[in-house]
């Protein structure tokens, strides 16, 4: 490893041992069983943090394509946003990659789960930058094509200022009939808001989620990664969705 990767290898094992002191992870793990989502309050914090701000700022500015487009693949929900694709991140980003190949990072989320993970098959799903940042900006309603996502906050608007995540668990996507409603009334549904430095794993593929359309000022970077469960390497995945966005 080069200093530098050294260096961001021992930040991320501060920040995750610091994490874990007032972290109360049997109440993370009842919230993946019981509600299919977890959030860890203050996990990235100080130089990591503004590193991570600063890293996503720039890919953002020299690598963001805009998306504004109805899903068909989930009942014609809005994709209002920009985003950095997996390979121009791995291009010209240090910090994101390390986090994602960062054994520690990675074992926090198997502890919450009960889960272990792997590299994710399907390249393109590893990691991406979302931003939201023109007023009505949104992540409509979707599922996704792997069990779990885990996405880390950048920058995220202040309360009641919308971009806040809206999940309803233990709902199925039935891509031949997608139906935003059909799950909606099937309840109970959560919402959680999340400060900059905090993450979150969601049970994505029957967790129907969205983030709630941001208000005129404002802005939401996240950074999702997936990383697959050791069950999904011998599943047959599709990935309409991520085909739709990039087309
Ligand atoms: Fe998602």
């Amino acid at each position: 490893m080069s200093n530098t990767s050294d260096q961001l290898h021992l930040q991320l094992i501060d920040n995750v041992t610091s994490c874990l002191r007032h972290t109360d992870l049997p109440a993370l793990q009842a919230s993946m069983r019981e509600k299919g989502f977890a959030v860890i309050r203050g996990l990235f914090r100080d130089k990591l943090l503004r590193q991570l701000q600063d890293e996503c700022a720039k890919l953002i500015d020299r690598h963001g394509v805009e998306r504004n487009l109805h899903m068909k693949e989930t009942a014609y929900t809005p994709r209002r946003m920009v985003n950095v694709k997996r390979d121009r991140i791995n291009e010209h980003g240090l910090l994101i990659p390390r986090i994602y190949d960062d054994p520690m990072v990675r074992r926090l989320f198997e502890i919450i789960t009960g889960e272990r993970f792997t590299t994710c098959p399907y390249t393109p799903e590893e990691y991406i930058i979302n931003c939201l940042y023109r007023a009505d900006d949104t992540h409509g309603w979707h599922w996704d094509d792997y069990k779990y996502g885990v996405v880390f906050a950048v920058e995220t608007p202040p309360a009641e200022s919308g971009g806040y995540v809206q999940v309803v668990p233990n709902t199925s996507w039935n891509k031949d009939k997608p139906s935003v409603e059909a799950a909606l009334f099937s309840g109970p549904a959560y919402a959680f808001r999340l400060e900059p430095g905090d993450a979150y794993i969601l049970r994505t593929d029957t967790g129907m989620h969205r983030v709630s359309p941001i208000q005129e000022g404002t802005s939401r970077v996240v950074v999702n990664m997936v990383w697959a469960a050791m069950d999904e390497l011998d599943k047959p995945t599709s990935h309409e969705t991520m085909e739709t966005l990039f087309a």
